[in-house]
């Protein structure tokens, strides 16, 4: 029996869901936190290539229990879209359940979103609707139970906004957004429980419980480069406020990490390649099936060097045992791989391997300092055990380890299950 929470340790896209797919297989049961359909999670496995966006990563195994959590905020007719196509792929979906204390997203949501965004977000209603639970508006799954107080809600809803959407020229059909979403509703509802009481008896049971984080530390709404972040709480202790246990629940935090870095959207990005050079190309590896595109905007990823200084951070902020560092093979072409390890303090040119805090304008104090590493210039893709692995590679590894303090448990070399070295099983505690 374990509880596992899988963390995102940079800006999110660092390869969560291979990570939980591949521990997916000895788990009971995978619960998504945090976040919505914000998230692109990719998972790659013999019988196809799975994109998903609020379903939980474990789906694929039959007898998993998937549950999308409380902290969630869902977008109904997208979340039944994300349905149908796993079930026209024939994956089962008899064991997923969704909180009906989630938030949902409506459609001014999204329109406000894209109206009014200045941080590049996804355009997905993500913030506006967690900016109405915080207020205190927001409508929680459960209200389409009585179709009439989710009418009356949705009414109230349209009138807390009729000022924003008249400036920004929006207007609605309230009859005809209720339609559709009672109309999608029909279809969800079968899957509406009260997954904290699910949770509580899988741990009585001596179950494997993960709970698959969304984004990543550095977009966190607290701890992240604020304000260029998203409007959840993706850190370990996210898992607790957004699943409904209590930190003694959680038995182990996994950080995920890639084993260079980057970004979609706006914000600072301290170790940044600039995206025409010949290095950001390599990195971002174009043409291949994990290019670095967004996988729910195909918007192009920033990309830079592994970035030591606020990996230091994640894993504070996180308490991570250990990490997972995925995507080896991308620095397979590299003769000289940078870390940055160091920033200066541009105003008192102090130099620390550490950072207090990370929002946007402190960090615009800093200049990154990078140390080069030799390269391996030999294929890792693929690889399943150490012994394969060049003696560079393993260098490059122990260098992150031990500049983060932790062991590193798993390597990614591929985004195939099979493409993965495990060190240490978290399952096994
Ligand atoms: P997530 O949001 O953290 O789950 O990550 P994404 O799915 O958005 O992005 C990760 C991308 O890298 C996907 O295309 C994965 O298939 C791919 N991927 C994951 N691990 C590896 C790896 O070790 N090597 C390679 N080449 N690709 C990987
Ligand atoms: P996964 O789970 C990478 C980024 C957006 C934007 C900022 C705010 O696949 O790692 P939002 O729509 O959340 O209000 O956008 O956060 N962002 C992500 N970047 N991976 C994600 O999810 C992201 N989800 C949001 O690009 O900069
Ligand atoms: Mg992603």
């Amino acid at each position: 029996m374990v509880s596992i929470a899988i963390v995102g340790g940079q800006w999110g896209d660092e390869g969560k869901a291979k990570i939980t797919d591949l521990l997916s297989a000895k788990a009971d049961c995978v619960i998504r936190y945090q976040g919505g359909a914000n998230a692109g999670h990719t998972v790659m496995t013999p019988a196809g290539h799975f994109k998903f966006h609020l379903i939980p990563s474990g789906i694929l195994f039959p007898e998993t229990t998937s549950i999308i959590g409380p902290g969630t905020v869902i977008d109904p007719k997208g979340l039944w879209k994300e349905m149908q196509g796993l079930l026209e792929k024939n994956i089962s979906l008899n064991n997923l359940r969704i909180s009906g204390l989630a938030h949902l997203i409506l459609p001014w949501h999204i329109d406000i979103d894209k109206a009014t965004d200045q941080v590049g977000s996804t355009g997905k209603g993500i913030g506006p609707a967690y900016t109405d639970k915080a207020k205190r508006i927001g409508l929680q799954l459960f209200t389409f139970l009585d179709r009439w107080a989710f009418r009356d809600a949705l009414e109230k809803s349209l009138a807390h906004h009729s000022f924003e959407l008249e400036r920004l020229g929006l207007s609605y059909d309230l009859d005809q957004v209720e339609r559709e979403y009672l109309e999608v509703f029909e279809n969800l509802k079968a899957h509406v429980a009260d997954t904290i009481q699910e949770l509580h008896e899988a741990r009585k049971a001596g179950k494997t419980i993960l709970f698959e984080g969304a984004q990543g530390t550095l977009l966190d709404i607290s701890f992240g480069t604020y304000p260029y972040v998203t409007s959840s709480t993706p850190i370990s202790g996210g898992a607790c406020i957004g699943s409904g246990v209590g930190p003694a629940f959680i038995d182990y935090s996994l950080g995920v990490f890639k084993s260079f870095i980057t970004r979609v959207g706006g914000g600072p990005f301290p170790s940044e390649i600039e995206a025409e050079r010949e290095t950001a190309q390599k990195l971002r590896q174009d043409g291949t099936l994990w290019a670095e595109y967004g996988t729910t905007t195909g918007r192009m990823r920033r990309v830079g060097w592994f970035d030591a200084v606020l990996a230091r951070y994640s894993v504070r902020v996180n308490s991570f045992q250990s990490i997972a560092v995925t995507k080896l093979d991308t620095l397979d072409a590299f003769e000289k791989i940078m870390i940055c390890t160091s920033y200066r303090d541009k105003r008192t040119g102090w130099v620390s391997e550490d950072i207090p805090c990370l929002n946007a304008s402190w960090l615009s104090n800093y200049e990154p300092i990078f140390e080069e590493f030799p390269g391996w210039l030999s294929n890792t893709h693929g690889c399943n055990d150490i012994a394969q692995l060049p003696a560079n590679a393993k260098l490059y590894l122990d260098e992150i380890a031990r500049r983060l303090g932790v062991p590193v448990s798993i390597v990614s070399t591929g985004p195939q299950r099979a493409d993965s070295i495990i060190l240490h099983d978290p399952t096994q505690g």
